[in-house]
């Protein structure tokens, strides 16, 4: 496992954050994607793996409702992955939830996001729904996994 340090990013990382994700993601984003993301939401909270002081990963998160946390977006740099660099920044993201009161967690991705259906249900969440998504043309896997019984 590669040690990572993990820190909130604050405005300016912002930018790191959208390099990250354009090296990963398709369309492109800048950094007023995150930013809109962030508006009216509470607990905003948006992590970055920083491995020798690069940023190597990304992880954000906000609230979706009273006592639920949702995990919006997260990634790691290919050449890093299966590091547990994740596992570390869901670790961080859990526990700061979990200090605030939050109950639960929950988080969706693409049905051919594989790698992330395998981390959701190795890091302890349950596949609680699915919808069609127009956007992407995709099934949407939603995953939900209570803060009290933390694993991973
Ligand atoms: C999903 C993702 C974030 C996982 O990051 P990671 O740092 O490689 O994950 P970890 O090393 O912490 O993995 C923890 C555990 O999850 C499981 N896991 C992670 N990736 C896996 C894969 N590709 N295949 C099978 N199991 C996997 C394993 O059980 C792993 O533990 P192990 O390596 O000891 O067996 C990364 O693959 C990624 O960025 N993918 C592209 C972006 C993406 O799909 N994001 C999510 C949707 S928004």
């Amino acid at each position: 496992m590669a040690q990572v340090e993990i820190i909130i990013a604050d405005d300016r990382m912002l930018v790191q954050i959208a390099e990250l994700y354009n090296q990963m993601f398709r369309p492109r984003a800048d950094v007023g994607y995150f930013q809109r993301r962030f508006l009216g939401r509470r607990c905003s909270l948006p992590l970055v793996a920083l491995f020798e002081s690069r940023p190597i990963g990304f992880w954000i998160g906000y609230e979706l409702k009273p006592g639920m946390y949702y995990h919006w977006l997260g990634a790691v740099l290919p050449e890093f992955r299966r590091k547990g660099i994740a596992r570390q920044l869901q670790e961080a993201q859990q526990a700061w939830a979990r200090d605030r009161e939050y109950e639960y967690i929950r988080t969706e991705c693409m049905n051919h996001q594989r790698e992330f259906i395998h981390f959701a249900i190795e890091a302890g969440y349950d596949i609680c729904g699915i919808r069609w998504d127009s956007t992407h043309a995709d099934n949407l896997i939603i995953f939900e996994k209570s803060l009290h019984n933390m694993t991973l």
